[in-house]
């Protein structure tokens, strides 16, 4: 029989991370990735759990494979759930969707030969470890998705709690990987032909910090990696506020390959709110962190990400949130609207805003950062930015894409032989959601 997968992903690069591994460990069962989901008898959905509607996503493509699993009995389509609701929801998945063959979680990726294999023989089986899970940072069989980035995760899991988020019950306790294989992984992606590398983790400043090796620091990483000849760009996220320090600053600063770019999720601008959150700063600090970045590097790009309508946040705790985004200017936000999820202490707090009234933050929110992506991106008009090619644009009538190196996407007219290179342009318009440029 023709063994075909079809995989979907939701969430995070974490969980794009994990598609690669996914995908690479099949193809050693013989399976062969397909992007037709009609043509697949293998399906697999990799789901987000971060918010109500993630996972929502995740049960709406169930229904519809499950669908189809009945109406083509000859294919003996087989469906499998992974990421993180499956790692929450464990096997009370089967009795909501009856048609599902496999459930595996976040720490289950390796034993997925041996899953697979059950579920061939038209086994149902769920495997979910339930205890806290130290991997053993074997090496990884990643299949990477062809093109010019390379996705490098160097730790897992998160031990911050913070009182909304789900992301420590669906990934456990943070796990770093030990620096030497992460080096020697680089090495392997720098020879298959990638240029950029990106280097994951949920709080991924706080690398090593769960290693005896005091040597092994982000910092280190970075410097190591950037020996590497054939990379010529590196970036690294998402970086927590509170374990992001000068010393890392410098590093970056001082590292022609690694991009002067910080993903640094602030979550709110009220310090009674950021308290309730469980993050550990205030805005004073945050403030003082985003200074100290762009006195090191004035043509940084930071974005971040923000919550609307936390539990009991006041008017004047939202309005906070608008004018630290005014006052920082960020290069882009991610704005949600305040999700409840289950095992979050948060959830079940009684203070709870209305669901009209999140949404109505969220709008005010979205309208905010919208003002600050505009006020950047103009500020780049008339400059020369180096830029790395990374493909073609399919939309209008600038025929290449590329990123600057504070991650903005430019579009330039350029011929495909770029791809993989770095030029630079002159940028000379700001639109919304990108720049569009000339070649220098
Ligand atoms: N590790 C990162 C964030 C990972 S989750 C950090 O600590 O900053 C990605 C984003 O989803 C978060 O930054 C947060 O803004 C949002 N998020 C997480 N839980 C949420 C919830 N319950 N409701 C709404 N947004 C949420
Ligand atoms: Fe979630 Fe907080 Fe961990 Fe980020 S730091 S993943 S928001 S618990
Ligand atoms: Fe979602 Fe899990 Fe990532 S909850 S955001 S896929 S870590």
């Amino acid at each position: 029989m023709n063994k075909k997968v079809y995989i979907e992903t939701l969430g995070c690069q974490m969980n794009k991370s994990d598609t690669e591994r996914i995908l690479g460990i099949l193809e050693l069962e013989g399976y062969e990735e397909t992007k037709d989901s009609k043509a697949a008898n293998l399906l697999i959905i990799n789901t987000c759990s971060i918010r109500g509607a993630s996972e929502d996503k995740a049960y709406s493509h169930l229904g519809v494979w499950g669908k189809r699993k009945r109406k083509n009995p000859e294919m003996n389509i087989k469906i499998a759930m992974c990421g993180c609701v499956a790692q929450q929801t464990k096997e009370q998945i089967f009795r909501r969707a009856p048609y599902v063959d496999l459930i595996f979680g976040t720490h289950n990726i390796d034993e997925l030969p041996k899953l697979i294999k059950k579920v061939e023989e038209d086994e149902k089986v769920c495997s979910i470890h339930k205890t806290q899970y130290k991997d053993e940072n074997g090496g990884f069989m990643i299949k990477r998705k062809e093109g010019i980035s390379a996705w490098l995760p160097i730790i897992e899991g998160c031990d911050y709690f913070c009182t909304y988020c789900v992301v420590p019950h669906t990934r456990g306790r943070q796990r770093s990987r030990l620096p030497q294989e992460i080096i020697n992984e680089a090495r392997e992606i720098a020879k298959e032909g990638f240029k950029e590398i990106i280097l994951l983790g949920q709080t991924v400043d706080s690398y090593g910090k769960d290693l005896d090796d005091e040597t092994a620091t982000l910092s280190y990483l970075l410097k190591e990696i950037n020996k590497i000849d054939e990379v010529i760009r590196i970036r690294f996220l998402t970086s927590h506020p509170a374990d992001m320090d000068e010393e890392l600053i410098k590093t970056v600063a001082g590292l022609d390959k690694v991009c002067e770019y910080f993903h640094i999720p602030m979550q709110s601008g009220s310090d009674a709110i950021l308290e309730k959150m469980r993050r550990p700063y205030t805005r004073a600090e945050f403030l003082d962190l985003v200074n100290m970045i762009k006195k090191y590097m004035p043509e940084v790009g930071i974005t971040s990400d923000f919550i609307a309508g936390f539990p009991g946040e006041t008017e004047e705790d939202f309005n906070d949130t608008l004018s630290i985004i005014d006052e920082v200017v960020f290069d882009y936000c991610n704005g949600a609207a305040y999700s409840p999820r289950r095992q979050t202490p948060a959830a079940v707090w009684k203070n709870q805003l209305p669901t009209e009234e999140k949404k109505q933050r969220l709008y005010i929110l979205n309208d905010k950062i919208k003002e600050a992506i505009q006020i950047t991106n103009d500020r780049c008009v008339g400059k020369t930015m180096e830029i790395l090619v990374d493909g073609v644009n399919e939309k209008g009538e600038l025929n290449m894409n590329g990123r600057t190196r504070s991650n903005k996407i430019v579009h330039f007219i350029g011929d495909k032989s770029l791809i993989g290179t770095l030029i630079n342009v002159k940028i000379t318009e700001a639109a919304p959601w990108c720049l569009k440029g000339e070649i220098v």
